[in-house]
């Protein structure tokens, strides 16, 4: 059986790793990693197929960046003729980036059977691109992976039918605790001149953050008041970093010593330094993740998220820049639980889905 993983953006390379991995142990499975090219700095990709021990990828559609509409065209053009050329007995997408809905289009178009790792994630806001991959993507998709039992209800909820849902736990667990004794064996933090606890962590790309010439400059000034209390380390996203040149808020930034600003980090690397923070502060959909699991506090700067056990049962606090602050204070107060872990988030959902995989084969 011939199955495609369509891998993108950053967040997606995590995703399909563990993966690959179990598909390619089993004897009638054959992983074929079809790479969009959605991102192509090497600390965007290239650097997670080396940390994740992946090969290259088979398949490369090459498409970069563009407008919405033109990243997901490119992306259904190129990889169509892959598809008629090739015709795989199975595509898996995951997440919820543009390559992710794109493929499923032409996929499901040629009648090629998809299915969807990551299914039923919904913030409710469709001013978030992703809201609308996510949506589009689960309506037209044949089987529907949910990561958590809210995936499934809101999946119900919109009419699907139950028996193409299948909730198989968190795939980002498995890349973590892959990859655990390597980040394991590093002190990142010691490189930036940091002590275990003693800083905090800052990831931030969303739209409705960085594109914003005032919103950006509020995060910046907050980040500013914050690093008094705690320094921070900040990889910037490539999104941000041209943001912040162009509404010159880099400068200001830079000329502030408690604020080391770095380029993107590799996950082993990055994930070194989660670990040990003392706080997280966020707008990533993975980070959110990622510390509920780990127990370590996440501020997210959103006013939503399609990952709510998070905070329900998590250690992610949902914020604005104005309550940002007083959510840092509280967590150096040491007034902030440690929360706990979502069902089937252990390490055994590529195991769940290639079983799945199987099931299909008979
Ligand atoms: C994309 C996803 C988002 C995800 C994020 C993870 C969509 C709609 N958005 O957002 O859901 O959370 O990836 O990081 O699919 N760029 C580079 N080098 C790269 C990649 C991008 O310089 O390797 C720059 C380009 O100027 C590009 C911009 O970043 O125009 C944005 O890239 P794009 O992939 O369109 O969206 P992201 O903001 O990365
Ligand atoms: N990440 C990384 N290096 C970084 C920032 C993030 O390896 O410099 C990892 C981290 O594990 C995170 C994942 O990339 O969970 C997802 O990335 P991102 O925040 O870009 O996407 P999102 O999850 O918001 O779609």
């Amino acid at each position: 059986m011939k199955i495609h993983l369509i891998a993108a953006a950053r967040p997606n390379f995590m995703k399909i790793a563990p993966l690959y991995h179990e598909l390619v142990s089993r004897p009638n499975l054959e992983p074929v990693i079809v790479h969009t090219g959605q991102h192509y700095d090497l600390n965007m990709s290239d650097v997670f197929f080396r940390d994740f021990k992946l090969p290259a990828p088979h398949i490369h559609l090459g498409v970069g960046s563009g407008t919405h509409a033109q990243q997901t065209g490119n992306v259904m053009i190129a990889y169509e003729k892959v598809l008629m050329d090739t015709r795989p007995d199975l595509v898996v997408v995951v997440g919820d980036v543009n390559s992710t809905v794109a493929a499923t289009l032409a996929a499901v178009k040629l009648g090629i059977k998809t299915a969807h790792l990551e299914a039923g994630l919904r913030s409710g806001d469709r001013t978030m691109p992703e809201e609308i991959n996510r949506i589009v993507t689960d309506a037209i998709a044949d089987y529907l992976w949910t990561p958590s039992k809210d995936g499934n209800e809101n999946l119900e909820k919109e009419g699907v039918a139950r028996e193409k849902i299948t909730l198989v736990g968190n795939i980002m667990i498995d890349s973590l605790e892959m990859a655990r004794p390597v980040i394991e064996s590093k002190a990142v933090f010691l490189e930036y001149g940091f002590q275990k606890e003693q800083y905090g962590l800052v990831t931030l790309h969303r739209p409705s953050n960085v594109d914003d010439p005032d919103s950006l400059e509020r995060l910046c000034l907050e980040l500013a008041r914050i690093s008094r209390e705690l320094p921070l380390i900040f990889p910037i996203h490539p999104r941000t970093r041209a943001n912040l040149k162009k509404f010159k808020l880099d400068q200001v930034l830079k000329e502030n010593k408690a604020i080391r600003l770095i380029e993107p980090l590799g996950y082993i690397h990055f994930m070194n330094l989660v670990f040990n923070a003392r706080l997280l502060i966020t707008d990533s959909g993975g980070v959110q993740e990622e510390t509920t699991y780990l127990g370590i506090p996440c501020l997210t700067l959103r006013p939503n998220t399609e990952r709510p056990v998070t905070t329900t049962i998590g250690t992610n606090r949902l914020c604005t820049p104005a309550t940002l602050f007083g959510h840092v204070v509280t967590v150096l107060d040491g007034q902030r639980s440690s929360g706990s872990i979502p069902e089937l988030w252990d390490g055994r959902t590529a195991g769940r889905v290639a079983d799945r995989i199987e099931s299909l084969m008979v």
